[in-house]
């Protein structure tokens, strides 16, 4: 068979399925159409993003065995969008002949933040200094009061606390400050009590974030899309700018360190790689299995978008070019402010403006929750920051 075509069950790639059907699948399924692939998302809310835009949806929980069975059924590769799945069951899968991709043993080894930081400390990749919390019984409070302090003294003040899983948009993260007095009644009323689920690590201090996309096809060739500036407020992805703006030597050791990060991970499919940009060095902060919010501009920006790219790479086509089409592109992501369905007024006013291109993912609106974002192109870097929120705040009426 020649190299990247697809091959578990022998045949071609026409039927896709994706574990998730939030907003990432339904872009997928956005890109997947047109190339004739049909799609089905398993997601337990009926209505999903993804189906409202003609994904075939299985309703169902993303860890339930007979769900995920009826997926890998209905297509001929099962992918994600979502990496806090069970990665155990896709693992199974695999092992009784279905086509996963990317490869679910490399989701196992990454799911887990911390055992994702030595996995990349021990390749040589700079990451923040770790350190695991100790399993200490319910009953020990003072050693745990104790054990925060040394934290400080030994990755510096303020130190990160992390859940190893599942945290997404912030909300796994804890900033621990040596000089709370009630460091501990803090940290367990954002994070709980269950230290077997928590790790530290130093705070790094930053001058910018930036991210690394980069997609691999099915014979292992890769491609790398530019360098995307990332800003978060409160851990939420904001505001993605391409260029990036670094130094040369700079931005050439980012796209360095992502195409090593990604050289780790196994399979085929589109990776992101986010890293801290500090006055001496860039440091990766951690890595994305999948389609990632720093690449939606790429839908406009790009010669082929990571969504297009990632369909590409699992149905075993080749990969696209990875240019930019523009001089400056700049997303922002449409956040929720109440509770309810998404707005629809603004859009009108936000698309009056010119070459802005506005997604709205049919979400219901709860505050700071992710329900569309902008994408403004340009030849001016600043003037295309300003127009993408105005259309921002148009759509935020
Ligand atoms: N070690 C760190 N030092 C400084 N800032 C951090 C650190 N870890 C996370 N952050 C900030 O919090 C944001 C979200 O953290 P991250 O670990 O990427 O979680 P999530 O999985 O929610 O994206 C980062 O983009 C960065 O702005
Ligand atoms: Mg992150």
């Amino acid at each position: 068979m020649p190299p990247g075509t697809a091959h578990a069950a022998g045949g071609e790639v026409r039927r896709v399925g994706i574990v998730g059907g939030g907003q990432l699948g339904r872009m997928l399924t956005l890109a997947a159409h047109p190339l004739g692939l049909a799609v089905t998302v398993l997601d337990p809310d009926p209505g999903c993003p993804a189906a409202q835009v003609g994904a075939t949806q299985i309703v169902g929980r993303l860890d339930d065995p007979a769900a995920l069975a009826a997926l890998s059924a209905a297509t001929d590769v099962v992918t994600w969008e979502i990496e806090h799945i069970d990665a155990d069951a896709l693992v199974a899968l695999e092992a009784g002949g279905v086509l996963v991709r990317p490869s679910p043993s490399m989701l196992a080894a990454v799911q887990d933040k911390f055992a994702q930081k030595q996995l990349l400390a021990g390749a040589g990749i700079a990451v923040a200094a770790t350190v695991a919390f100790p399993p200490l019984g319910a009953s020990a409070a003072p050693d745990r009061a104790a054990f925060l302090v040394s934290l400080v003294g030994r990755l510096g003040d303020p130190v990160v606390v992390k859940a190893r899983r599942g945290g997404f948009d912030g909300r796994g993260n804890h900033v621990l400050s040596g000089g709370d007095p009630d460091a501990l009644g803090a940290l367990t009323a954002t994070l709980g009590d269950d230290w077997s689920a928590l790790y530290a690590e130093a705070s790094v201090p930053f001058v910018a974030e930036v991210a690394v996309i980069v997609a691999r096809d099915a014979a292992g060739a890769t491609v790398a899309y530019p360098t995307l500036r990332t800003v978060q407020e409160g851990g939420i992805c904001h505001t993605v700018s391409v260029p990036a703006g670094l130094d040369p030597a700079i931005d050439a050791e980012a796209q360095d360190l992502g195409r090593r990060t990604v050289a780790l991970l196994d399979g085929p499919g589109v990776f992101a790689v986010e890293m801290f940009v500090t006055p001496d060095a860039v440091v990766v902060n951690e890595i994305a299995p999948r389609v990632h919010n720093s690449g939606h501009l790429t839908i406009e920006a790009a010669a082929t978008s990571q969504f297009e790219q990632h369909v590409r790479a699992v149905a075993g086509l080749p990969l696209g070019p990875t240019t930019l089409r523009t001089p400056a592109a700049v997303m922002v992501n449409v956040l929720g402010r109440r509770e309810g369905p998404a707005p629809s007024e603004g859009l009108g006013a936000a698309l009056a403006l010119p070459d802005t291109h506005v997604h709205l993912y049919g979400k219901t609106s709860y505050p700071q929750r992710k329900i569309g974002h902008v994408t403004a192109l340009g030849a001016d870097a600043a003037e295309v920051a300003a127009r993408a929120l105005a259309a921002r705040e148009a759509l935020r009426t």
